[in-house]
Parts: structure tokens; C-alpha cells; sequence
């Protein structure tokens, strides 16, 4: 592993595990250099030892100059002592930065930045971060300053940044510098503790470091080209670019220049102010530590943690308020030890105080939503205590009217299902790709999308065409192209709605990998994309082109269609489970909108809010929101780095051990995704392929990425179905996994994931297949029969994963669709279905394995559902109400070897609706 950021041949891996690699070669150092000096100590040779300690340290070098501690001053005087053959010198401080990194001691103890005597650095020249020792623990982070200043002079910024410090500072920060914008852009990558930047006009732009993969990066992302732009527009093309990278750091400029109209131009809009020169330091000081404080401000739980130390007298409806039926009861005393004294402390009902209302936010609610709003990448952000499951519910109802057509991904969430049934909207299901080999479905491509609207443009239905509901990324992982779906969709429908159910997902915004396959961050750059003149001459070109997307132009369906930028508008709702992949409590969640025509919406959204919402929501639910988005904001970027490294060294692990991988694989890109939706090549995560530059090639061009950090661990070549294996890694292993399908687990890593999390379950793997192993050879050849019998079932004989079939006739507008011959859209009055059923008589059972089902399916009358029956796994409705059942459903039904099916109950049957009742809701449209 390479910690050196270099070569073409540099993986996505060794990027995001650069940081996991310093640490290991700060601690491979430490090792060599206690070597080499025990040797001196003895009197023995040791330049061979002395040779391996140089070579760690090299290759150490290029890196450590984008932090600030060790930093470029105990960095040279290591270097000095393994010139000056001082073994026991080098060693002693190797060890001493080893551990201070190993600790973060360097955060906050001084001692760690002080090598004493040995430097010859006195204390005048050195203050440390810590003013005085035992001090409350401050924050400690980095800022980069990016200058033209000869490197020379460098140390005296550093200690002149110092010396701003004072005693009232809420956060402490030390100096990183760099002279070139491709350096600046490296340490912004690589170094997760900057919070801010400072660029100072002048600056030059290529690195002395080899930047091959580097300029892949910029190229994709900005299209910078330096030769064409003067030297002083480096300063604001940085800070476009630091934006897309990290948009949470704060960007200054230092300007000799006229910083008066500087300030104004549309250009500088991502720099959070302008100094003139270096004359107002002080200024600058104060300025880094409010953007840095407006981040760390949780204004909700910041007033609950005052609130709980109040004394208050409670007299409205919520006896555990202040925990004193608990603490002082005989017999649930233990229930306050257990949650401790300040979850009670900080409970109440009263919404004053600072407490401020969910239902009508005007305070610190308000402060906290526009927080995340800004966090997220919306212009309004919604608190939701209900989990995303009434995120979803409350979107619905807001941007749905009865009658309008949804188009949807039928393998979505429940919550939607539901949704659409209140809010009475006609869902046109799309199906998603199928992974029959592993009975899951994928993701839903745009072809069959662009068909579904270009099939309702021809039936003049286009005006109905309300929303379109996709889940980004799915629990399986599969990414969208989220900025080409909506590219092409607004091409065909200009004000078409958006709803990407991101529950699993909101951690993408925080990594620049991720950010633009988001729904918001694609949402961005389409609003860039849509103002800019370039677009607008290439959306010229495509016009002449494609001339007014006549719908039976099946040309249509594969061209890459591009909105008219007069008409598209950005209208993007995102919901994200945050109690899923932040540090959240359960059910936290947001909905946060970009939408251009929220007016248009916003009175509904309320009431959607309002009919959704209790009126007694859980504070500390709201509380925990407010600091998840406070530590994604700070930490984000490392923390999901870390993961995203985390997930793909446990792939490599498992796929190339020889025992583990005899028995296990960990579910490939190419596994997951049809290449015809990969057409970069992108296949596993650490091949040959899997360089920076392929990822990033992937993430423009494909279709469809897979999400790292959720594995599909395949466990039918171990003889064991997904139930049975998550039970077995439960119960035996201590291993809590997620979903499961007929031959796999779902095995999730998230921001709270650590290496040893790892180490654990590669150990339980190992064991397993030692055992497997074991009673095959030991078995004789009836077991081995028996085994490769059961493999062949779990991994060939996979029941056919059935589309959608129709609705009913009885819940269709126009069955006969506008030529006579039968409609070719596919929405339907669900809720209608849905109300028939709550009149028993309407309704029948009949059982599954009957000859009345094969009969009906071979003669009619039909069979239709009369409710959603959800197995799980898979998890989605094989049937909705007023669906027709059809013969591959009924089939699927009867391979179906999973205990629980929401909606369907053995021993009564399928519940289907009577023909007699759907001939005359024909008449009557009830429900509707
Ligand atoms: C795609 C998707 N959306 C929404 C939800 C519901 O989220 P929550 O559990 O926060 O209610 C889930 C839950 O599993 C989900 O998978």
C-alpha cells in the first residue's frame, strides 16, 4: 500500500486508506527506529536497520507536509538524527509522534509539539495548543493556507499564527501551508482535520509531487485549464474547486488586489470572506473560528443540555420529565440508572424555553433545519421523528394531488406504497432490473423510465405525470446516475418532480466520491449545468437533433436527452433515514428540499407535515438530528472516507482468501450490475481496474455504481441460505447483520465501523469455512452429496423474480387506451383497490395451492389482489391492490420458502377481490 499519492496506478483504496497507512508507517517507524537503536545500544552494526527506518521515513516525506503535526519542524529534526547516526534520538522522538498521532494527544497536549532539549526549540518559539494545562478540551482542527510566500519563511507564519491564539478561543487550529493549487487540492483530500482555507493571490499552480491522478480529478471536476487563465484567477477558480471537493471548509482570500470588486463577483461566491493583504490577521483569526463555530453550533441541543440543568416545575403530561417517578420508585429505579439522570432531565413537552415546536419551528428547531439544509445541499430541511418512513408518506401527500400519476419503482420501500394510497395517486410501477441469481432486484434504469413518459406523452397523459419516486442508493447498493436520470426525465417532462428516497444513503453528500451520484448533489450540478452557456449550445445542438421528442421515435430511448434550460425546473425532495448512517437516534430523520416552485407546494407541505407529525415528537430524537449534522459537517469527510476504506479492504479480504473464498464472496460490481449499465468496465472494487481515475470515470459515465460499504456476502456456495446464515452469524458469532435474500446477507458498514470490526468478522468467516471444510473431509460422500445438492438449490434453482402485471380494468381510466386497442401506460387507482377491500363482501379468499387458482389463471375470471402482500425477503409488494395476479406470481408465491409475508396468511389464502364487486366498481370509480 502506497502512501505517497502518486502513479497512474494508484487504487481508489490506497486514496481513501492513505490516513489508515500513515498511521501504520508511523508505527512501522517507530518499530525500525527502536530496532536500530537497541543495536547501537549493544554496540552491534546497524546500518541495515538504519537503512529500513530511512526508507519508512521517505516514504513518509511527501505526505506529512499537508499536516501540521508532526509538521515540517520535528520532520527535520528527525531527519537530523538519522543523519547525525543519533539512534537513540530518532528513536525516542519516532516513538513520541507515533504515539501522539496513535492517541490524538497531539490535539491538545503541548508536550506532544515539544521535542524540549532535544529540538534545542524553546518554549518562546513554541506555544503550545493547549494555553494552560487541565483546560476544558478545546476542538482542535486545521487550516490550509495556500501561498505564494517562499517556503523559507514559512515556520514564522506558522508561529505567527500562533501567537493570535487567546485565552476565550472555543477551538484551537494550527497552520498547514502549501505553495500550488495542486497541492492545495492534495491536502484538501488527504487531510481530514482542515476546517478552513485561506488562499493568498499569487500562489502557482502545479505540484512538485507527481499529480497524474490529481489532474484526472481537477479535469473532471472543474474542466480547469491553468494555461488559459491569468495567474491571479487562481484564487477564485481554488476556491470553485475546494467548494466541490468539501463544500462544508470555509474559504478566505488574501488579496493585494481591489478586494472591493473582488467581493462582487459571481466567481467569489464560494469564498466566505475577503481580506485585504495580510494587514487584519486578528480579523482573519476571529472569521476562521465563526465559520468553524457556526458549524459546531447545535442550537437545539445546545439549549436542551441548559434546559436539563434548569430547575423546573412540571405540571403538564409527561410524568418521566425530570426522571422523579423513576428515581425514586421501588421497583423502575433501575431505569434511570440505566439511561442516566439527563435523558429525564432533558424530556418535556413544553415547546418554550428555547424548546421551540416541530409542528411550527420558529427558534432553535428553525435554526437546527436550516442547519441541515445547509449541510445536506437544500434550500429547506425538515426534521422528522418518525423515521423516512413518514418522510416518504409526508412528501407524498404534499407534492401528490388525487388523480396524478406517479411514476415509481415498484421494488421501493413500503412507505411509498402507502403514500401513493393516501395520497390517491396513480402509481405507474417500473420495474428494476432483476438479479434472479441472487432473488433481488436491482435498481430501475432510465430506458424503461423515458418509455414510461414517453408512452404517457403519447397518450396525452403528460399533464398527470407528477413525480417520479426512485431509491438511491438501493439497500443493495446500486448507485444511480441520478444527474442523467433527471437530465433525461426533464427533457420529456420539464416540471417533473423528484423524490429520491436516500434513507440508507445520507452520508454520500459528505464525500466528493458520492456527492454528485446524490440526489442534491446531482440537483447542484444541474443547476449549474442549466445556467451555463455552454449548455445552452450543446441543449441547441441536441434540439436539432432530436427535434420535439415525437414519442414514437424509439431513437429517443437511446440518446442522452437534455432539458430545454428555458423550461427544466429543479424541483428535488431527498429523504434520509439519518438514524441509518449517522449518529443519530432511531427514527431520526429529514426530508430536505431543493424545489424552485416550493411555493407552489408549500401550504400542502405543512399539512402533510401536520397530518404525519405527533404532537408529542421525542426531543431527544430532534436533539441527535441537530448533532449528527454537526459532526458530518466536521468530521464527515474522514469519517466516511474511513468507511468507504473500511468496506472495500473487507472485500479484498474475503475474495482473496483462499478459505474464505472457497465458501464466501463478497457481491462484485460486476455481480450486481448488468454491464450494459457499466460501460466504463468498472467491475470489482481494488482490481487491476479499480484505479482513482476508473472510479471516477465510472461515477460520470455509468448507469449504475455499487455503494462499497454494502456487501453482498454470498453464502449459498456454504450451503446456507441468507435466514439461516444471518441466524448462525447471530447466534454463534455475535454478528448483527441486515437484510437478507434467498442466498445472501447484506453485510453494512458504516461511519461507526472500526478495523477490528473487521478482523472480527473475517475471523468468524475463516472459522466457518475451516469448518465447512472440515465435515466435508470428514463427512465422507454421502455429506458431500448432500452439500453439493443443497449449494445447487440455493445458487441454481432460484425462483424467477415476477414484474409487475396490470391493475384491473375496474381501476383504470381508459383501458381501452386512445387508439381502442388497449391502453399502453400502466398507472391505476390503487386507492380505490385499496378501499373495496374494507367491505368484506367485496372480498375472497382462495388458497394458493388450489385448483381454483390454476383454473382462473387458465379460464378467468381473474384473480385479483385485494391488498399488498410484502415477503420479506424480498421486502417489496409482489402484489398491490387491484393488481392482477398473474401466473408468475402465483408461481413465485409457491417457491416462496421465507416464513414471513405481510398480507398473505397460509391457511386462508390469497385475498383477492370478487369479480362480482370489481364489475360493479367499474360503475361507481369508489375511492377514487
Ligand atoms: C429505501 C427505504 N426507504 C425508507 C425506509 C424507511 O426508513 P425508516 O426506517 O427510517 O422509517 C427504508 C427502511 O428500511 C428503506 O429501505
Amino acid at each position: 500500500m502506497s502512501t505517497a499519492p502518486q502513479g497512474d496506478g494508484l487504487t481508489l483504496s490506497d486514496f481513501l486508506s492513505a490516513s489508515a497507512a500513515r498511521a501504520d508507517r508511523w508505527a512501522q517507524l517507530s518499530v525500525c527506529a527502536r530496532a536500530w537503536a537497541a543495536a547501537a545500544a549493544r554496540g552491534q552494526p546497524g546500518e541495515a536497520l538504519k537503512a529500513d527506518a530511512a526508507a519508512v521515513l521517505d516514504a513518509l516525506g511527501p505526505l506529512e507536509d499537508l499536516w501540521a503535526y508532526p509538521g515540517v519542524r520535528l520532520m527535520s529534526v528527525l531527519r537530523e538524527r538519522r543523519a547525525g547516526d543519533d539512534a537513540a534520538g530518532f528513536a525516542r522522538l519516532a516513538q513520541e509522534i507515533n504515539a501522539a498521532l496513535a492517541s490524538g494527544a497531539y490535539r491538545h497536549d503541548a508536550a506532544a509539539w515539544d521535542p524540549g532539549e532535544e529540538a534545542q526549540i524553546t518554549a518562546a518559539e513554541f506555544l503550545p495548543p493547549s494555553l494552560t494545562p487541565g483546560e476544558k478540551h478545546r476542538p482542535y482542527f486545521e487550516v490550509l493556507s495556500v501561498t505564494p510566500m517562499d517556503p523559507a519563511r514559512w515556520e514564522r507564519g506558522r508561529q505567527d499564527a500562533r501567537k493570535l491564539r487567546r485565552a476565550e478561543d472555543p477551538f484551537i487550529w494550527e497552520l498547514v501551508q502549501v505553495g500550488t493549487f495542486e497541492d492545495a487540492l492534495l491536502a484538501v483530500l488527504f487531510n481530514t482535520t482542515l476546517q478552513a482555507v485561506v488562499i493568498q493571490d499569487g500562489f502557482g499552480f502545479r505540484s512538485r509531487h507527481d499529480m497524474s491522478q490529481m489532474r484526472e480529478v481537477l479535469n473532471r471536476t472543474l474542466g480547469f485549464d491553468p494555461d488559459q487563465v491569468a495567474v491571479r484567477e487562481y484564487g477564485p477558480g481554488l476556491a470553485r474547486a475546494l467548494h466541490r471537493l468539501r463544500p462544508e471548509l470555509d474559504v478566505y482570500l488574501l488579496s493585494e488586489r481591489n478586494i472591493e470588486a473582488l467581493a462582487g463577483r459571481e466567481d467569489c461566491g464560494d469564498i466566505r470572506r475577503l481580506f485585504h493583504g495580510a494587514e487584519e490577521l486578528m480579523e482573519l483569526h476571529l472569521a476562521i473560528l465563526d465559520g468553524v463555530g457556526e458549524r459546531y453550533r447545535t442550537a437545539y441541543f445546545d439549549n436542551l443540555k441548559k434546559y436539563a440543568q434548569r430547575p423546573i416545575g412540571t405540571f403538564h403530561a409527561l410524568p418521566i420529565a425530570r426522571g422523579k417517578s423513576v428515581f425514586k420508585s421501588n421497583w423502575i429505579r433501575d431505569m434511570g440508572e440505566f439511561y442516566g439522570v439527563n435523558l429525564f432531565m432533558a424530556e418535556s413537552s413544553a415547546t418554550t424555553g428555547g424548546l421551540d415546536s416541530l409542528l411550527e419551528p420558529t427558534g432553535n428547531i428553525k435554526i437546527a433545519q436550516d442547519a441541515a439544509a445547509r449541510a445536506f445541499g437544500g434550500d429547506h430541511a425538515f426534521f422528522v421523528t418518525n423515521g423516512t418512513s413518514t418522510s416518504n408518506k409526508i412528501v407524498h401527500q404534499a407534492v401528490v394531488r388525487p388523480g396524478d400519476i406517479v411514476l415509481i419503482d415498484r421494488d421501493c420501500h413500503k412507505s411509498h406504497h402507502y403514500g401513493l394510497v393516501l395520497a390517491g395517486a396513480q402509481p405507474y410501477y417500473i420495474d428494476a432490473y432483476p438479479l434472479t441469481q441472487y432473488s433481488m432486484y436491482g435498481s430501475v434504469a432510465i430506458r424503461p423510465i423515458k418509455q414510461a413518459l414517453l408512452k404517457l406523452k403519447a397518450e396525452g397523459k403528460l399533464d398527470k405525470a407528477r413525480m417520479l419516486v426512485l431509491t438511491n442508493c438501493t439497500f443493495d447498493g446500486h448507485i444511480a446516475n441520478c444527474l442523467r436520470t433527471m437530465q433525461e426525465c426533464l427533457a420529456i417532462k420539464p416540471d417533473l418532480i423528484f423524490l429520491w428516497d436516500e434513507a440508507w444513503y445520507g452520508y454520500a453528500r459528505f464525500t466528493p466520491f458520492l456527492r454528485r451520484r446524490s440526489g442534491l448533489g446531482a440537483a447542484a450540478l444541474l443547476e449549474e449545468q442549466l445556467r451555463d452557456p455552454d449548455y445552452r449550445k450543446r441543449y441547441e445542438q441536441f434540439k436539432t437533433q432530436a427535434g420535439n421528442l415525437d414519442p414514437s421515435n424509439l431513437k429517443l430511448l437511446d440518446m442522452h436527452l437534455l432539458p430545454d434550460p428555458d423550461k427544466a425546473r429543479i424541483r428535488v425532495y431527498e429523504t434520509d433515514s439519518v438514524h441509518k448512517s449517522m449518529s443519530c437516534l432511531r427514527q431520526g430523520s429529514l426530508v430536505v428540499v431543493k424545489d424552485q416552485d416550493f411555493h407552489s407546494v408549500e401550504e400542502a407541505f405543512h399539512e402533510a407535515y401536520f397530518t404525519h407529525t405527533s404532537t408529542s415528537p421525542n426531543l431527544q430524537i430532534i436533539a441527535t438530528l441537530d448533532v449528527a449534522r454537526r459532526q458530518m459537517e466536521l468530521e464527515g469527510y474522514e469519517l466516511v472516507s474511513r468507511m468507504l476504506q473500511e468496506a472495500i479492504a473487507l472485500r479484498r479480504e474475503i475474495n482473496g482468501h483462499p478459505l474464505i473464498s472457497k465458501y464466501f464472496r463478497a457481491a462484485s460490481p460486476a455481480d450486481m450490475i448488468p454491464a450494459e449499465y457499466r460501460r466504463s468496465g468498472f467491475d470489482e472494487y481494488g482490481s487491476a481496474n479499480g484505479t482513482w481515475a476508473h472510479w471516477l470515470r465510472a461515477m460520470d459515465e455509468d448507469e449504475f455504481m455499487l455503494d462499497p460499504t454494502r456487501i453482498t456476502l454470498l453464502c449459498g456456495n456454504a450451503g446456507y441460505d441468507g435466514s439461516q446464515f444471518k441466524a448462525l452469524l447471530a447466534e454463534e458469532h455475535d454478528i448483527q447483520i441486515n437484510k437478507t435474500s434467498r442466498n445472501s446477507v447484506l453485510v453494512q458498514i458504516n461511519i461507526n465501523n472500526t478495523r477490528s470490526d473487521l478482523a472480527f468478522i473475517i475471523k468468524a468467516l475463516a472459522d466457518m469455512a475451516r469448518a465447512i471444510d472440515k465435515r466435508l473431509t470428514e463427512g465422507g460422500a454421502d455429506e458431500r452429496a448432500a452439500f453439493a445438492e443443497r449449494v445447487k438449490s440455493l445458487t441454481e434453482d432460484v425462483p424467477d423474480l415476477p414484474n409487475f402485471s396490470r391493475f384491473h380494468d375496474a381501476f383504470r381510466d381508459d383501458p381501452q387506451g386512445k387508439n381502442g386497442e388497449g391502453s399502453a401506460t400502466a398507472e391505476g387507482h390503487m386507492r380505490q383497490a385499496y378501499y373495496m377491500a374494507y367491505d368484506a363482501d367485496n372480498c375472497e379468499h382462495v388458497k394458493l395451492f388450489s385448483k381454483e387458482v390454476d383454473q382462473r389463471l387458465d379460464k378467468g375470471p381473474e384473480l385479483v389482489s385485494a391488498n399488498f402482500v410484502i415477503p420479506y425477503p424480498p421486502g417489496f409488494p409482489i402484489m398491490v391492490p387491484g393488481q392482477v395476479i398473474s401466473r408468475e406470481i402465483v408461481e413465485f408465491m409457491r417457491k416462496l420458502d421465507v416464513k414471513e409475508i405481510h398480507g398473505y396468511q397460509a391457511a386462508l389464502g390469497l385475498k383477492l377481490l370478487k369479480p362480482s364487486a370489481l364489475a360493479a366498481s367499474k360503475k361507481t370509480a369508489v375511492g377514487r
